[in-house]
């Protein structure tokens, strides 16, 4: 496969199940080597990340359940309820962090740049985030992209105590693709690209 075809093959893929074909440990394996081989700001690998497999996994997003029902309203419950529960469903998530210890001591060895650490940090938490969804996609496995930080942090970090300097910023839940997504819409290039010679 191209590696164009495998951006193609790297969809939101929502109808998620348990029927993985990667063991526990492969996808530990693969998570691990890819947030390792993913850049960041001068090498300061700022990135965490916590897997969370089946019960651990579904814990994750009853708890998202638990803390959403009351900050939402009861009309829109029911269909909050079922995409969470379609969550819980899938094989496990990935929680990314960013260490905020290592972003604060960046900012105050290098002055010049304390502004843009913490945007770095967020463009390597992206594109950290980016190849663990293609890395995925690349053995068959569906994922999609979740941001319910920060109304889950504290009850994440409780949970697994999580070290308080990081900080979720995403969670890429993941399991056998059950369903093909819709086919995806493209806005034109004409308003999207330059090019000059
Ligand atoms: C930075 C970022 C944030 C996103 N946040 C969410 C999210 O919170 N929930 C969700 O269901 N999808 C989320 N998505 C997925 C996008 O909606 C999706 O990638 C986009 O519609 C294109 O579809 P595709 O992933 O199938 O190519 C996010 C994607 C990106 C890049």
């Amino acid at each position: 496969m191209s590696f164009v075809d495998l951006l193609k093959k790297r969809r939101s893929i929502y109808a998620l199940g348990t029927d993985v074909d990667l063991s526990e440990e492969e996808i530990e394996s693969l998570v691990k080597e890819v947030v390792k081989e993913s850049p960041t700001s001068f090498n300061s690998q700022t990135q965490r990340v916590v897997i969370l497999f089946n019960d651990s996994h579904k814990k994750l997003w009853e708890m998202t359940e638990d803390v959403l029902e009351p900050l939402t309203p009861a009309e829109q419950f029911p269909a909050t309820q079922e995409k969470l529960q379609g969550f819980a469903a899938a094989k496990g998530t990935v929680l990314f962090f960013e260490d905020a210890d290592v972003v604060s001591s960046l900012q105050q060895q290098f002055a010049l740049y304390a502004d843009n650490f913490p945007i770095w940090s967020d463009q390597a938490s992206g594109l950290t985030q980016a190849n663990v969804w293609n890395a995925f996609a690349e053995k068959g496995i569906g994922a999609n992209l979740q941001h319910y930080n920060p109304v889950i942090d504290e009850r994440v970090s409780e949970e697994w105590s999580i070290p308080s300097n990081w900080k979720l910023r995403a969670q890429l839940v993941f399991g056998s693709k059950e369903a093909e997504p819709a086919p995806k819409e493209y806005m034109e290039d004409e308003k999207r690209f330059m090019v000059f010679n």
